[in-house]
């Protein structure tokens, strides 16, 4: 059944708090719970009513008093007494079986909690909703060594320890490990001057490879304090690393647990890219303290509330640490790969939803990463300054608060004294904004320039932005916005758009320095003056705002603005739109590679004035996917098969041109020394890999076959791998890379994930066949399977092979994972999601195997929301 945003109502009961007692055993656990409830004063109704799902009811108790609850499959409800009293209940529970990791389950021998969003209910009866806060105490009594809970130890013995929160928290923010660990110890002094002691809890054989976590974590602290004057408020700091886990990681108050993925790492083990991840997740689980657990959500929501706030802090955190250029750039590309797809398409939904039916199917790239760019947009409208102003006020208001989007918004309101009811429409309009430009130019003498012509509907005078002393030309951009229908939601509003704009004389200097646009209506002309020449525009400068910009320009002036942007995400932008327009005449009409696009590549790769980080994405062409979208928004129907032999030949192209500097420049990107994960040698060695790309199509991977012998670090290795598996010389260096990785999970899911991923689109399939018949092969491990499945569905051809058998393998195993795992499954399920793209007979092959999917028994509500949304 579906749950409205509007049918909120405040809970009947609060707690007071909270008392927990757990008698852990693999099958048999047993949970004691002692609760304090009292009415709530603004309550609308009296039930007691208190969730639980899969929990055997051994006793329970009011006020001392033996009671008889009625109980469903959702939870039960009880005659309860008027005023306050005290709910006692014992409950058992099986950890070992629970193969869905949501609640208390096991995983490599430990025992450990996922809570979010509403796995509490599976391990006890209590209210498990975020807007009922309560201080927690916890005792967990096992044979196990280590025994951690939120919060602060406060008393421990023999096969027993005692926790306790003092800060009141929902119960997803609820957390228990039990097991045989080790842990990586450090301290941090926060800046009132508070000892933390700090924690990685990891199994024995991990304990290597938490250092970089470790300081990951301290720099985190120090950042928060630094930029939000955020301090840590408990006397000891837990993260823990776990193989089996539904997502990256997991805030919990005092007591944050990671996917191992998203903590572990080693030069050995580990690439750049894993480095750089787990940094941010780490920063963005801290984050957490306090958007997301001193301030939480009343209800899910407003899950973009703590989500696209922190994603939006996690951000920022990465670019000061790092290139904040090349992270603005990578997360746009990563926002057009998985939102853009999401907003237009059958899944698309507000950044606040108004209605789900499984809200861990709304943990989506719009809600965190759209919810991101949301307060991206706002930071820039309001300025630097009033942000941090509004941000103090949020801190004070609500600290201990369960809180709202309209309470976020008020509070910038308040601290601004800005109206906010229009930018509002971007938590509450799905879809993605197209946002059209066309430009006009009226020379200093040019009396022919009818007045404000173009501008015939826009009643308003178009805004002035630059008023010029001495009599001069004027340039005029005139916007039109419009969002297409989706989601059931047919009138799309004008969207609140901060466009930032430069612009650039014709020999190539600035001419007007960022310049921020802000657009409120469907339609509006904003005016240059006080220049001598027409100038270059440079449009939507840092990516201020998440649209399609459709801008009708030539390949020329795309080239000038890869050359001479003064701001990099543009030129970046420039580069890519050249990549892409010439691919995409290469699809439709078998055009030849573009060679503004090839000269402005050979330029960039040169420039070592430029990051290499930078010049490295620079010359990655956009994926697959991005180009089916692109080919299907134009009207043509994408063919797997023609945009992966386009991207071939373009390569091809890019490799023969760059040839003579390919050596030299490979050199020169050679890193000496010990490794290290920062952004300097990482970005030199994202540029290396790119390079050795370029060189393996031109010598059939000798050079890879070299890099991948003499290879320290797992970035060089598997760089090399990839090349060799590309070349089709990838056989050996395989079975080598399993020999000598098989006793690591974490790199043995690279080798599942490499060899699919980079297969041959003829062979993917087949590759992921009989990579599932491998008895590491894990269905019951996420990272194994998405390593498997998730590489098949990012092989775009390969996925897409025409026969539809690699359609039928993923469906094939999201049957069978939908009985241990829903939400695993549920989430893979998107891969199917723009369908409706392809020809019939794709169509038709996906829809069948849809179906199937639909039609399995017992399905789990999960995955019957998501397959039915995506069917429409
Ligand atoms: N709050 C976690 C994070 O952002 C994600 C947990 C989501 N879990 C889930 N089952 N939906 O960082
Ligand atoms: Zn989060």
């Amino acid at each position: 059944q579906t749950i409205y945003l509007k049918d909120y109502t405040p809970p009947a009961w609060l707690v007071e708090d909270v008392h927990l007692t757990f008698r852990l055993a693999a099958k048999t656990t047993r949970v004691i719970s002692r609760i304090r409830f009292a009415p709530n004063p603004d309550r609308v109704d009296q039930t007691f009513f208190l969730h639980g799902e899969d929990l055997v009811l051994i006793s329970s108790h009011i006020d001392g008093v033996a009671v008889t609850p009625t109980i469903t499959e959702e939870g039960l409800s009880c005659d309860v007494p008027d005023g306050p009293f005290t709910w006692e209940a014992e409950v058992e529970i099986s950890p070992a079986t629970n193969t869905a990791l949501e609640g208390l389950y096991m995983s490599s021998g430990m025992y450990c909690t996922q809570c979010e969003a509403e796995g509490f209910r599976k391990i006890t009866y209590y209210p498990d909703r975020p807007d009922v806060m309560a201080p927690f105490t916890v005792r967990i009594e096992s044979d196990l060594p280590v025994m951690l809970s939120n919060g602060n130890p406060v008393a421990e013995g023999e096969g027993w320890a005692e926790w306790h929160d003092p800060w009141k928290k929902p119960s997803y923010l609820f957390a228990l490990v039990a097991g045989d660990l080790v842990n990586h110890p450090d301290r941090f002094t926060t800046m009132s001057g508070r000892d933390v002691e700090l924690n990685i809890w990891v199994r024995p054989g991990d304990l290597h490879k938490c250092a970089f976590g470790m300081e990951a974590l301290k720099k985190s602290m120090k950042w928060d304090e630094d930029v939000y004057g955020r301090e840590y408020d408990l006397d000891i700091f837990n993260i823990v690393a776990v193989d089996d886990f539904n997502m990256g990681a997991m805030e919990n108050k005092g007591l944050n647990i990671f996917n191992s993925s998203a903590v572990l790492a080693s030069p050995e083990t580990s690439t750049d890219a894993n480095f750089e991840r787990i940094e941010a997740i780490i920063a963005h689980e801290y984050f957490h303290n306090w958007t997301g657990n001193r301030i939480t959500c009343r209800d899910w929501f407003q899950l973009c509330l703590k989500e696209g706030l922190t994603v939006y802090r996690d951000s920022q955190f990465t670019s000061d640490m790092r290139s904040a250029p090349v992270k603005r750039i990578s997360d746009v590309i990563d926002l057009r790969a998985r939102q853009f797809p999401e907003d237009q398409g059958p899944l698309s939904h507000p950044v606040r939803p108004e209605r789900f039916q499984e809200i861990n199917n709304f943990y989506t790239a719009t809600v965190y990463e759209k919810g991101a760019e949301v307060i991206g947009m706002l930071k820039r409208l309001v300025g630097d300054e009033a942000y941090a102003k509004a941000l103090d006020l949020y801190f004070e208001r609500h600290d201990g608060d369960a809180a709202t989007i309209e309470d976020w918004l008020r509070v910038f309101e308040d601290a601004t004294g800005r109206d906010l009811t229009q930018f509002k429409r971007w938590y509450s309009q799905s879809g993605t904004p197209r946002l059209k430009v066309t430009e006009d130019w009226a020379a200093a003498d040019d009396a022919s320039r009818p007045p404000s012509r173009d501008l015939a509907d826009n009643p308003e005078a178009p805004d002035q932005v630059r008023g010029g002393g001495t009599p001069s030309g004027t340039y005029t951009l005139t916007f039109e916005q419009h969002t297409p229908e989706g989601s059931g939601q047919t009138e799309k509003e004008p969207q609140v758009l901060p466009i930032a704009v430069g612009l650039l004389g014709p020999n190539g200097d600035e001419v007007l320095a960022t310049t921020l646009l802000e657009m409120t209506q469907a339609k509006q002309s904003f005016e240059f003056t006080g220049l001598s020449a027409r100038p270059i525009p440079s449009i939507l400068r840092e990516f201020s705002a998440p649209v399609v910009l459709e801008r009708e320009t030539s390949a020329d002036k795309r080239a000038f603005l890869l050359a001479h942007d003064t701001d990099p995400f543009n030129r970046w932008e420039a580069g890519r739109q050249l990549a892409r327009d010439g691919l995409i005449a290469m699809i439709r009409n078998g055009s030849p590679a573009d060679d503004r696009w090839l000269e402005g590549m050979s330029r960039v790769v040169r420039d070592d004035t430029a990051d290499p980080a930078f010049r490295a994405l620079m010359l990655s062409l956009p994926a697959e996917s991005e180009l089916a979208q692109a080919l299907h928004e134009q009207g043509t129907t994408p063919d797997p098969d023609a945009i992966w032999q386009a991207r071939e030949t373009v390569a091809q192209q890019l490799a023969e041109t760059l040839q003579d500097a390919l050596p030299r420049l490979q050199a020169e990107m050679t890193v000496e020394g010990a490794y290290s994960p920062d952004a300097g040698p990482a970005g030199r060695r994202a540029l290396a890999g790119k390079l050795l790309g370029l060189t393996t199509r031109l010598d059939g991977g000798a050079q890879a076959a070299r890099q991948y012998t003499h290879a320290d670090n797992m970035t060089l290795q598997l760089t090399a791998l990839a090349c060799l598996i590309r070349s089709g010389r990838g056989e050996d260096a395989l079975a080598a890379f399993y020999n000598r990785w098989k006793d690591d999970r974490l790199v043995i899911d690279k080798w599942f994930m490499l060899q699919i991923a980079e297969a041959d689109p003829a062979r993917a399939a087949d590759v992921a066949k009989t990579l599932t018949e491998h008895p590491d092969f894990d269905l019951k491990n996420p990272n194994r399977f998405r390593a498997t499945m998730g590489a098949l569905a990012m092989n775009h051809a390969g996925f897409h092979r025409a026969d539809g058998d690699g359609y039928a393998l993923l469906a094939d195993w999201l049957i069978r994972l939908d009985a241990l795992n829903p939400q695993t499954t549920a989430r893979m399920c998107s891969v199917f999601q723009a369908w409706r793209r392809y020809d019939a007979d794709r169509q038709a092959l996906m829809r069948q195997n849809l179906e199937r999917i639909a039609a399995k028994s017992d399905l789990s509500r999960d995955t019957a929301e998501m397959v039915g949304r995506i069917l429409g």
